[in-house]
């Protein structure tokens, strides 16, 4: 089989969900979910959602082979000056799941989506389990 027969690349998971307004749909069914758990509320008080949201699009976006690129700060500095225990990454991680079901997107996708944001959690918990 000569180079030429590669076969076309597949779908990115970003495509294969319905692009940009599915994911937009997915981030913000997932910020309602956040924004309503009263653990995890008092962390967005004061936060604007608008960029938030905007930057999380990109984020997740980006994550799932999209064509966006993410601008903003890295994780690390963001999180920083947050308390975020374990248990609160693990709670946004299962709202994030829990939209995506909701959207029905494919366990596969959900489970690489997943896989990518739990290397982020060395960057975004700053403090210890309790
Ligand atoms: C699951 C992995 C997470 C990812 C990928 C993520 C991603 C992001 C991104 C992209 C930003 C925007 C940075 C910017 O605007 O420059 C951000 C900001 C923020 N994140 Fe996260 N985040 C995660 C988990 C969490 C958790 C667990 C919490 C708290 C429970 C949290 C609370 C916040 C807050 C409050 C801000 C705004 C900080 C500020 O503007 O000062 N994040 N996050």
């Amino acid at each position: 089989m000569s180079e030429h027969d590669v076969p076309a690349q597949t779908v990115s998971d970003y495509e294969a969900v319905g692009g940009g307004p599915a994911v937009k749909a997915v981030v913000n069914r997932f910020y309602e979910l956040v924004v309503g758990d009263p653990d995890l509320a008092p962390f967005f008080a004061g936060i604007d959602m608008a960029s938030l949201k905007r930057h999380q699009v990109l984020l997740v976006s980006q994550v799932m082979g999209g064509p966006a690129e993410y601008d903003g700060r890295e994780l690390r500095a963001a999180h920083a000056e947050l308390p975020i225990r374990p248990e609160h990454f693990a709670a946004v991680v299962e709202h994030l799941v829990a939209a995506l079901q909701e959207f029905s997107v494919p366990a596969e996708i959900i489970d690489r989506v997943v896989a990518a944001l739990g290397q982020t959690q060395p960057d975004i918990v700053t403090a210890d389990a309790h």
